[in-house]
């Protein structure tokens, strides 16, 4: 029987359906909750992703402030600029979107973020935090997953998980994430011995690699929930996941798409933080 397809954009919009609800609460005591985004030169696919936070946030109704510098911008420029968002109480939330070009240290920047202002989650306390299960901020893509997995039913505790991608943005703060709901879990990557095996373990499959078809259906144990993190090209340029579709939803219960699964959710995890922030800053 074919699975069912998690609908990423449906579950998405009752995020943001929630978090607009919220921020006018919020607007009721005076806080717009504002979202600062920064991106450094160029980069086709980062400056489609800060165009549609910027939408996102309008949507919402956000203060969002966008800041576009040239690829030649220094560290201690943009390390400047950070500290002065930092200052700026219309700003609850900065994102400095990544990758950064080669001459800035990324990891110096993301430190010079307030983190209470920390919206992605990047920042070593914030990060920290979320390895002791005591956190404000979610990590964006981990946290979207946690919403597609829990609009099936499917009970996380007890559960076998498999993580295939061990980055920090997603495959080790999704680890925590699933622990933290009592999952037994596993992470792979490019070391691990007899993958295919240890992947066929798993109730529900997470892969964050970044290769088209990596994730295969004799890889998936039938019944298995499988959420593909992968945002890569096929060889006619079109969007595609890690997971191949078409064979493995013939044996999973339910599977997300690329696109229209986990992106969306992403953006929407991203103005939950910034609301949360919001909601915590000082009068
Ligand atoms: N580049 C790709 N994904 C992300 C993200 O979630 N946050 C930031 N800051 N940059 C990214």
């Amino acid at each position: 029987m074919a699975a069912q397809i998690i609908d990423g954009r449906a579950v998405s919009k009752k995020v943001r359906q929630r978090v607009a609800q919220q921020a006018a609460q919020l607007a009721e005591r005076g806080i717009v909750p504002g979202l600062a985004v920064v991106i450094v030169g160029e980069d086709p696919a980062s400056l489609v992703y800060v165009r549609n936070k910027k939408r996102a946030c309008a949507e919402v109704g956000f203060y969002s402030a966008e800041y576009a510098l040239p690829q030649q911008t220094t560290q201690a420029e943009l390390i400047e600029l950070v500290r002065k968002l930092n200052r700026d109480e219309r700003i609850h939330g900065i994102l400095v979107q990544l990758p950064l070009p080669p001459h800035i240290d990324q990891k110096a920047v993301i430190a010079a973020i307030d983190p209470h202002k920390d919206v992605d989650a990047f920042h070593p306390v914030n990060v920290g935090r979320i390895m002791i299960g005591d956190y404000a901020f979610l990590p964006c893509t981990p946290a979207g997953v946690m919403e597609l997995i829990a609009s099936t039913g499917v009970e996380v505790a007890g559960k076998e998980c498999v993580v295939i991608g061990r980055s920090n943005i997603v495959g080790k703060p999704m680890a925590m994430l699933l622990l933290h709901q009592n999952a037994t879990v596993t992470i792979c990557h490019s070391r691990t011995r007899e993958l295919a095996q240890v992947v066929r373990r798993a109730d529900i499959v997470i892969s964050a690699v970044g290769r088209v078809g990596f994730v295969t259906a004799d890889m998936v144990k039938p019944g298995a929930v499988v959420i593909d993190v992968g945002m890569n090209r096929d060889q006619n340029g079109k969007l595609c996941g890690d997971v191949d579709f078409a064979a493995v939803s013939q044996v999973a219960s339910h599977i997300t798409p690329v696109p229209g699964g986990v992106g969306p959710m992403t953006i929407s995890m991203l103005l939950q933080n910034t609301l949360t922030a919001a909601g915590q800053a000082k009068d």
